[in-house]
């Protein structure tokens, strides 16, 4: 008997291109996270200051939260028959949360943070789009996602509200 092959879906052989697109955007999404987590490690510890230990306590949660964002869209990737890159083929760009020249600068480290959640937030709203009527699996699981972004930038915006209040942004 032959292997029964599904013929519906984002798994159907028909389906192939609309398999390969997604990975390709869900790998981007998965080095995103990768080096938001290298990110928001350096950003947690590097910090001096009174101000600077809700931050830190701040980025440690989230380095957590990230990694296991960064497990889903690997878990994800295989499941539409895909494969998790190796590290070799890492390419960095957040120069944005380098270490700033001070370790007092908290409001680069905060600005550097809004600026990494609003291009996760602007690429996992276009992998909804893409897998709208297509992918719901997917979808579904970005949406999530996306609702944990949305909270990690509203944070840190709150955080650089207080510092634009006292005229320190
Ligand atoms: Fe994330
Ligand atoms: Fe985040």
């Amino acid at each position: 008997m032959a292997t029964r092959t599904t013929t519906t879906g984002i798994l159907s052989e028909e389906k192939s291109s609309e398999r390969a697109e997604i990975i390709a955007l869900l790998t981007k999404a998965y080095w995103m996270e990768i080096e938001t987590v290298m990110s928001y490690i350096a950003n947690s510890v590097n910090p001096d200051g009174v101000r600077a230990q809700e931050i830190i306590e701040s980025l440690q949660d989230d380095v957590q939260e990230e990694l296991g964002h960064a497990q889903q869209f690997a878990a994800r990737i295989k499941e539409l028959y895909g494969v998790v890159p190796g590290s070799l083929d890492f390419t960095a760009e957040q120069s944005y949360l380098q270490p700033p020249d001070h370790q007092t600068d908290i409001v680069h480290v905060v600005k550097g943070v809004i600026e990494a959640e609003t291009g996760a937030i602007e690429h996992y709203n276009s992998i909804i789009e893409v897998t709208d009527g297509v992918d719901f699996v997917t979808q579904d699981m970005v949406i999530a996602i996306l609702r944990d972004e949305e909270g990690h930038r509203r944070l840190f915006e709150g955080y650089l509200r207080e510092y634009e209040a006292e005229g320190r942004a």
